[in-house]
């Protein structure tokens, strides 16, 4: 059942003027953004009538490889503006966006500015926006790990506090964003736009047959990925690759390695010992799922391999202590394994038993997010002029607020 918050003193003394949506600015900086606002690119090029759309890249991936054949193979076609920010510290990666950004908000003013997912280069102009009056929407709202030492958990927070419009993909971001405080009127739940690009896209995976390409047996191997900054800046690197080095005497190991841990395994003078370790440059969006679909399981950090190998039904191990995406576990066919390279030795006793459990498909994760996120544009977006505008789209809290736990009546 949908959870609801009451009308709320914001509904009764803040009228909420919409504004027409007729200018979209999306804003991509990393490898996941491209898989989350290609589906809603196209809706928005099939809409009628027109909407206008302007594709920002900042750059923060600017390796071909992470970049531009995402962009290519999704069929997004080159972005409007190219910030180049590059790498960086957190702040540096941030202030840049910033700085490069706000003339470009300032001269197009969008009706609407739409960030995906939860990095750096989402944070930064969410917040450039929100301060120029410009509506934002936020695809991919109200996911919590609950980890702050996660810099995407406080990219997350600040994104979905200044965001017009939450469009989420679970049940559970709904929650999450209502215990936040979020005005339940800005929460849209269209659905998983990232599955939309899988979907979209599965004939031309199918067709590449990556495993056959590479001599890989289908359902013979395990696809590996890890780049969080908790797992791999550090010395857990080195014991996940002992692991892994372990493992493969009885699996085959398929390892696409992301520059982040490639830089830091050079560093840490680490390397694979086991030839039955295939180690590759990352790979395009098509060729990933590919190897991905043949393969027995997936061991991971990254969030969108939880999301699709739940799709796919393909058995996932998360080597991190939490999840921001519970349904994985709950529906899917996710596992936590806990930020503890040394699990990585049970998964080959577990996968068997992991391959019978029962598995769905979370609602909504189906390729239709897309155009019903445009569809939910078409009665405007909450008006948001000035500097302090925003606060016309958020209920102030009543002084006789209960616990944010009893506004959650159900409805
Ligand atoms: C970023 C996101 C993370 C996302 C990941 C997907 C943040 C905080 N993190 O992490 O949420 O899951 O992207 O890949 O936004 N590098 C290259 N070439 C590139 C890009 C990066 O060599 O095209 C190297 C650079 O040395 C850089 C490092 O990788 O310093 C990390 O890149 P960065 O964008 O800072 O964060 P990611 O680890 O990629």
């Amino acid at each position: 059942m949908r959870e609801r918050t009451e009308p709320g003193a914001g509904a009764k003394y803040h009228a909420r003027a919409m504004r027409p949506v007729r200018h979209v600015m999306s804003v991509v900086g990393a490898r996941p953004n491209f898989m989350k606002t290609a589906p809603v690119i196209a809706a928005l090029r099939r809409h009628a009538p027109p909407i206008r759309h302007t594709l920002v890249h900042t750059g923060q991936h600017y390796d071909d490889s992470m970049s531009a054949i995402f962009l290519e193979e999704l069929g997004v076609g080159a972005p409007d503006h190219l910030l180049n920010v590059g790498s960086g510290t957190h702040a540096v990666q941030t202030a840049r966006v910033m700085e490069r950004i706000e003339p470009i908000l300032a001269a197009e003013r969008p009706d609407l500015l739409l960030v995906p997912g939860d990095v750096n280069s989402t944070v930064a102009a969410a917040l450039v926006a929100a301060k120029l009056g410009i509506p934002v929407g936020h695809i991919e709202a109200g996911l919590r790990s609950f980890d702050r030492t996660m810099p995407e958990e406080i990219n997350r927070l600040l994104t979905d506090q200044l965001s017009s419009l939450l469009f989420i993909h679970s049940p559970e971001a709904r929650l999450n964003l209502l215990r936040e405080g979020c005005d339940d009127q800005r929460i849209h739940d269209v659905g998983n736009t990232m599955i939309d690009t899988l979907v979209a896209m599965r004939p031309r995976i199918r067709a590449l047959d990556v495993p056959a390409t590479r001599g890989l047996e289908r359902g013979d191997y395990l696809v590996v990925t890890l780049h969080r900054p908790a797992l791999v800046d550090g010395p857990l690197l080195d014991r996940a690759v002992a692991a892994l080095d372990s493992i493969a005497a009885g699996m085959r190991v398929v390892f696409p390695i992301h520059p982040r841990t490639a830089q830091e395994m050079q560093r840490r003078g680490l390397s694979f010992s086991n030839p039955r370790i295939e180690l590759l440059e990352p790979l395009g969006y098509l060729e990933f799922v590919s190897l991905l679909e043949g393969s027995a399981a997936a061991l991971t950090d990254s969030g969108g391999i939880q999301e699709e190998t739940t799709y796919l039904g393909i058995p996932c191990f998360t080597l991190r202590d939490n999840t921001e995406r519970p349904v994985t576990c709950d529906l899917g066919t996710n596992v936590l394994l806990g930020l503890a390279p040394e699990r990585i030795l049970d998964v080959p006793a577990m996968l068997p038993g992991l391959r019978s459990r029962p598995a769905t498909v979370p609602p909504g994760w189906d390729g239709a997010a897309g155009p019903r996120l445009v569809a939910a544009l078409e009665s405007g977006v909450p008006e948001c002029a000035g500097p302090a505008g925003l606060a016309a789209t958020i209920a102030p809290p009543r002084p006789w607020a209960a616990a944010p736990e009893q506004r959650l009546n159900t409805a």
